[in-house]
């Protein structure tokens, strides 16, 4: 894969799942080095990160492309859900009611060989005007501590600390961050 390439931007699709499966395991595991431990990631990939299909229907997940490689993918919701692929759902996700409620940036993965190009940020400029678009004035979101860097990065503030509580007393420390949407972030 070659990062100097032309990145391509556009809408997830049912056919990119199992690519972005593959996407989802191996940005995990060579990004969150550092930030939690092997047993931690492990745990994590089977219980909370994975793909949420709900996100591609509603066209509101996207995939960098460089040539025919997927190099990273990340999204926005209108829906309540704040984190977690299909294993952690059990009912309909609700829809949000903007401008009241702050839409959900979700599940920024990007592929070590990519890492620190600027993908993430190319990621959340596309989420950030479609998500104004939509009506809506404020995100949230759930970090994990390897995303934490890039959303302080981006004007988000941690508003708490949480712990997500996994099988055989696993937890995995994350934090709730938002930002205000302003016009600004329209222009893209
Ligand atoms: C978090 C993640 C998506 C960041 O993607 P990225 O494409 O490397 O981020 P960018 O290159 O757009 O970074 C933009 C800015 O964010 C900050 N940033 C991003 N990653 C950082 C890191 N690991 N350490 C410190 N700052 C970081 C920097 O300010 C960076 O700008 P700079 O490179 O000019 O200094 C990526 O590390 C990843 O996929 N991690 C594993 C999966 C994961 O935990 N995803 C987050 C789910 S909430």
């Amino acid at each position: 894969m070659n990062g100097a390439r032309e990145r391509n931007v556009r809408l997830a699709h049912d056919g990119d799942i199992p690519a972005l499966r593959r996407l989802i395991d191996v940005s995990v595991r060579g990004l969150s080095r550092g930030f939690y431990t092997a047993e931690q990631i492990d745990a994590a990939l089977q219980h909370v990160f994975g793909v949420d299909t709900q996100l591609i229907a509603d066209g509101t997940y996207y995939v960098v492309e460089d040539g025919r490689d997927i190099a990273a993918a990340g999204g926005w919701s209108r829906r309540r859900t704040l984190f977690g692929g299909d294993q952690m759902k059990t009912v309909e996700d609700p829809m949000l009611d903007p401008p009241a409620e702050p839409a959900r940036i979700r599940a920024f993965y990007v592929h070590p060989a990519y890492a620190r190009q600027g993908l993430g940020r190319l990621l959340f400029r596309t989420c950030a005007a479609a998500a104004r678009a939509a009506g809506f004035h404020d995100l949230t979101l759930v970090a994990t501590l390897p995303g934490e860097p890039l959303y302080a990065a981006l004007g988000f503030r941690v508003v708490e600390r949480l712990v997500v509580d996994l099988p055989n007393g696993i937890e995995l420390p994350g934090a709730r961050m938002t930002r205000a949407l302003g016009d600004e972030d329209a222009r893209f």
